[in-house]
């Protein structure tokens, strides 16, 4: 893909986060529709309007490329591009009415190295990011290989190289036994660390590392579509997306961070 179609597709994506941002902000203390809710999470009708919302506008400019979403998968699935799309992430946040949540597209590539093969999300290469916060109106694009940017200004990762000046953020993911294995973590950080906070959006946990104002960003069992625009933008931040698949969930581990904390948080267990 060409750095000028790079830059089509992050204009469209925009334009779509845009859009589904704005239903946001409109239903942010609306009564909500819940189509399913469960002890740790919650899906919304708007979730899946969100998603209709981008689907509509991506696929004005791009109708071959596939989509895979949070609320379910469209387009062309031998295509060698696919679209990554969390319409609202952060949904208990916004079902709440708590104004922490986001847009998070990303456009990936299969690597040109490996073009059979589309089982595992290592297999793509997210080559464009979008995070949009639409109650804080905060835009994070990236394309690889360019800087990372917040509402137009490059951004970088901060520089604090000790964990007791660090704020680190955990996420804490959905299935009982990710829960009771994220625990310890915190159990570990919060007498070492000089804040440990939680806030509930991955995607936005993720801009807040590219832009130096968490230094790192810890969630075990979390879903493709909640990283990987957020990953590429703390990449193109200078920071560090370290992931590896758990054995037997569609899910990672995930060590987001500004790259001079990750081994001091690995070596904590
Ligand atoms: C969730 C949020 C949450 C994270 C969960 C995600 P959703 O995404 O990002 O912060 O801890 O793992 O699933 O369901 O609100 O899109």
């Amino acid at each position: 893909m060409t750095l000028s179609e790079q830059k089509k597709a992050l204009a469209c994506a925009v334009q779509a986060a845009r859009a589904a941002g704005k239903l946001m902000r409109q239903n942010l203390f609306a009564v909500k529709k819940i189509n399913v809710s469960s002890a740790h999470d919650i899906k919304l009708e708007l979730d899946v309007r969100c998603q209709k919302l981008i689907e509509t506008v991506l696929y004005r400019k791009f109708p071959r490329v596939a989509l895979l979403g949070e609320e379910g998968v469209a387009g062309d699935p031998n295509s060698a591009e696919r679209w990554v799309v969390d319409p609202i992430d952060g949904t208990v946040n916004f079902t709440y009415g708590i104004p922490h949540a986001c847009v998070s597209i990303a456009l990936q590539v299969q690597n040109p190295g490996n073009p059979r093969q589309k089982t595992s999300a290592l297999d793509y290469e997210t080559v464009v990011g979008v995070v949009y916060d639409p109650f804080c109106d905060e835009l994070w694009t990236a394309i690889r290989g360019q800087p990372a940017r917040l509402n137009g200004k490059i951004i970088r990762v901060s520089e604090r190289k000790t964990l007791g000046e660090a704020i680190v953020s955990i996420g804490f993911a959905k299935s009982p036994a990710n829960l009771k294995r994220t625990l310890p973590y915190f159990n570990k950080l919060v007498g070492r660390v000089r804040k440990v906070r939680m806030m509930g959006a991955a995607a936005l946990a993720l801009t807040y590392v590219a832009s130096g104002r968490f230094d790192a960003y810890i969630e075990r069992g979390i879903r493709l579509w909640d990283i990987a625009a957020g990953g590429l933008i703390v990449e193109s931040a200078g920071g560090e997306f370290w992931r590896e698949p758990v054995a037997g969930e569609d899910a990672y581990r995930l060590l987001a961070s500004n790259g001079r904390l990750r081994k001091k948080l690995q070596s904590l267990g």
